[in-house]
């Protein structure tokens, strides 16, 4: 993972410095689709101008750079990757920690919203992490998730380093961590203008330029593969998840 999500995450940014700002969203949202995700949840998260957002496993920090440009609302970005974390304060101007989710440096109720966006299947400390959320955000508040379901045992090769639930098991986990489920939706990760995806594609190809013989481009794109595999056999599902914290 330190080479999908740290390593990659700065050749990424390079990339972006080089084609130019409007690359930056598309290619610094890793894992959550596009547009049409982000917008879904953030219409469910009841924000208001100002609102503090914490965006937790924040990544490069597109969603987070999105949701404050789109939304008027002040985004904290979390994310364990230095690289990644760096990369989401130089190109959207984010206050950006580079922080575990199960051990977030903020106050308890600091935040008005949050989202996690493919972030608790990467890790097996999903109660940890959740109740770490539950804890810096304001009761009443609203939580948006994208998490990759798993409804049945999956056929290898596996990505790795994933661990991903079964729905019933999400649902399980928001639960004992202190959030009560709202609504849920399958995610169309495709679901953005042709512009978004023709410029995710041009910084994915000009990383493939500059570090293209890097072996640890080779295994990164081997992990986008198998997850890709995974989804187009149904084994795997993006669903939307909307949680309030109780
Ligand atoms: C698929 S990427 C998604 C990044 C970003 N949320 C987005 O949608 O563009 C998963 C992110 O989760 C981060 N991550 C993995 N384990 C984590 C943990 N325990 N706490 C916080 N973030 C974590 C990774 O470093 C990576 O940036």
């Amino acid at each position: 993972m330190e080479a999908e999500f740290g390593t990659v995450a700065g050749w990424t940014e390079e990339a972006v410095r080089a084609l130019g700002p409007e690359h930056a969203v598309p290619a610094g949202t890793r894992g959550s689709g596009g547009e049409g995700t982000l917008r879904w949840l953030a219409d469910r998260l009841a924000l208001e101008a100002g609102s503090r957002v914490l965006d937790d496993g924040a990544g490069l920090g597109g969603p987070a750079g999105w949701l404050a440009a789109d939304r008027g609302v002040r985004v904290v970005c979390a994310e364990p990757m230095r690289e990644a974390a760096r990369a989401a304060r130089r190109l959207f101007g984010l206050p950006s920690v580079a922080a575990m989710a199960q051990s977030l440096p903020f106050a308890d109720a600091a935040f008005d919203a949050g989202w996690c966006l493919g972030v608790l299947c990467t890790t097996t400390e999903k109660a940890a992490l959740l109740t770490e959320l539950r804890r810096v955000l304001r009761p009443g508040s609203r939580l948006g998730l994208l998490v990759f379901v798993a409804d049945r045992p999956l056929p290898p090769p596996l990505p790795e380093g994933n661990d991903f639930p079964t729905e019933d098991e999400l649902h399980g986990l928001l639960e004992g961590a202190g959030f009560r489920l709202d609504e849920t939706a399958d995610a169309d990760l495709g679901d953005s203008p042709p512009e978004w995806s023709q410029r995710a594609d041009a910084v994915e190809d000009e990383v493939e330029r500059r570090h293209g013989d890097d072996p640890r481009w080779q295994e990164a794109r081997e992990q986008y593969r198998r997850v890709g595999r995974l989804m187009s056999d149904g084994a795997l599902r993006p669903l939307l998840a909307v949680a309030v914290a109780t």
